[in-house]
């Protein structure tokens, strides 16, 4: 039986539309919350691909201007539940990715096209745009920071629904000029330090951290980091002062999407006693990725190319990996530097380290189902999603101490292994040294095959399934209601 009605508001969705882990998360946490009696309906923005992907759609809101433009909200079936798109093409419909343009050139009207999706989320969760009014407004990052404002400043405040915010990554914002708050059609009480205002402009996730009932992050480790300048950036403060309101919550994994037995994308299937049979995508990999055949340690990565996560500490230790016989397969996109940094060392190794540069969703499955470790060299990581899917695939996460990857992998230290608890290795600091010597742990420890083993079949025996997150956001929605 469902009791509480969810409205899910974001930039991004697996399968429809997807640049990183926010997109998995919000395609998965409906199926997630549905076992404890929340039925969450979806919103996100009706980007060609979008419109493309959905079949029937339903008209359900039109607006004549929604900050200044038509637009509709269209409902449809996916996956068997419930979603909404805003249609408005003014703000959608051109060609590109969802942020920015073929170049990567963020798209000029960002702040309004997101701040058009808020508007409309919020208009739908206070029962406003023709659909039964929702319990709890749940937004994700700066994209949908300003619907909890929508509903905070809206004409029936006082009985509105509840909101949580809910931040992937802090790096990212939504900031814009003081012109821009004319075009939110927000009262001017939102025009404060207790509203929207942030530093002379407007902070759209900086809106929803103050303005949400409740707060999240992805991981309890990033929970209280944020709470520091250094992984705050700049919110800290506020994070701090609204701490009561703040949890982390880890995300899970989607078990049938991102499953070794069943696993469509890969040459050979397996489970933990069939390990032998990652040897098929080992080989498929080699091709793949132009790389010399062998069965030395071939170390992955699936990521985006940028500071956050690393990559150009990976530059520096790439002769060290190779200088101890490993390989590597890289599937990214990114910053053009850091390509470049990756195509020079590939040069440097021939049929030692191969690139491929783009985003291909299979090829991620297989890097999971045939290598034999990930290395993620974040200098920051709310959860982090690859360390999960290396775990369940067998693919030994090499991880950073930091947010969610610390919350999520055991490093194999002596009484881990001992005690046959390790799944992974963790280092720090986040520098040439910490992940040179992680490396060399790595390889060590794989050329103890018995020993590897162990840590491969502890990984994927461990359970980041959205079970237990799942059960955490429903009692969070719960309590959220209750109190209002
Ligand atoms: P973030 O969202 O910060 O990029 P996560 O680890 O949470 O990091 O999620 C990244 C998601 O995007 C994972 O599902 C990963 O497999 C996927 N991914 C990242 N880069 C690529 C790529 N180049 N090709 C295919 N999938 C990718
Ligand atoms: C962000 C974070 C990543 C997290 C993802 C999903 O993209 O960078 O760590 O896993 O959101 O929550």
């Amino acid at each position: 039986m469902t009791d509480l009605a969810v409205l899910s508001v974001a930039s991004e969705c697996w399968p429809l539309v997807k640049t990183g882990g926010l997109a998995d998360v919000v395609g998965a946490l409906p199926a997630a919350v549905a076992p404890h009696g929340i039925a969450m309906t979806r919103f996100i923005p009706g980007y060609p691909a979008v419109m493309r992907a959905l079949g029937r759609k339903r008209t359900v809101h039109k607006y004549a201007s929604l900050l200044g433009s038509p637009a509709r909200i269209l409902a449809a079936t996916h996956d068997g539940r419930p979603i909404l798109v805003l249609d408005a093409p003014a703000y959608y419909e051109r060609e590109g990715g969802p942020y920015a343009d073929a170049m990567g050139r963020d798209w000029f009207d960002n702040g309004l096209r997101f701040a058009a999706l808020a508007r409309a989320a919020a208009d739908i969760a206070a029962g406003r745009a023709g659909l039964k009014r929702f319990d709890v407004l749940h937004a994700h990052d700066w994209q949908a920071g300003l619907a909890p404002a929508y509903l905070v400043y809206g004409e029936d405040a006082l009985t509105r629904p509840a909101s949580v915010m809910t931040i992937h990554n802090m790096a990212f914002q939504g900031y814009f000029g003081a012109d821009f708050f004319a075009r939110l059609e927000l009262p001017r009480a939102a025009w404060s330090i207790d509203g929207v205002e942030y530093h002379g402009g407007v902070g759209m996730l900086k809106a929803g951290v103050k303005l949400a009932d409740a707060i999240t992050t992805v991981s309890p480790g990033y929970a209280q980091e944020i709470k520091k300048p250094e992984f705050g950036m700049g919110l800290e403060g506020l994070i701090v002062g609204r701490e009561d309101r703040l949890s982390g919550i880890v995300n899970g994994i989607d078990t049938q999407a991102w499953n070794p037995a069943t696993d469509a994308a890969l040459a050979g299937n397996f489970t933990a006693d069939t390990l032998d049979m990652r040897a098929a995508n080992k080989r498929e990999l080699e091709r793949a990725f132009g790389l010399e055949p062998g069965d030395g340690p071939l170390f992955t990565v699936i990521s985006r190319l940028t500071w956050q996560k690393g990559m150009d500490v990976l530059i520096e230790v790439l002769d060290h990996l190779v200088g101890l016989g490993g390989r590597l397969a890289l599937l990214g996109t990114g910053d053009a530097a850091i390509e470049a940094g990756l195509h020079a060392a590939a040069g440097r190794h021939p049929g030692r380290i191969g690139i491929r540069i783009g985003y291909d969703e299979q090829l991620a499955h297989l890097l999971q189902g045939g290598g034999d470790a990930i290395l993620i060299p974040s200098r920051f990581e709310p959860c982090g999603l690859t360390q999960l899917y290396g775990l369940a695939y067998g693919c030994v996460p090499v991880v950073a101490r930091t947010g969610g990857l610390g919350d999520t992998v055991i490093d194999a230290n002596f009484a881990a292994l001992a005690a046959g608890a390790a799944t992974g290795i963790q280092f720090s600091p986040i520098n040439y040294e910490g992940l040179s010597d992680a490396i060399t742990r790595t390889v060590r420890l794989f050329d103890d095959a018995a020993a590897w083993r162990r840590v491969q079949r502890s990984g994927m025996a461990a359970d980041f399934s959205w079970a237990q997150s799942g059960h955490d956001y429903a009692a969070l929605y719960r309590r959220l209601k209750g109190a209002s």
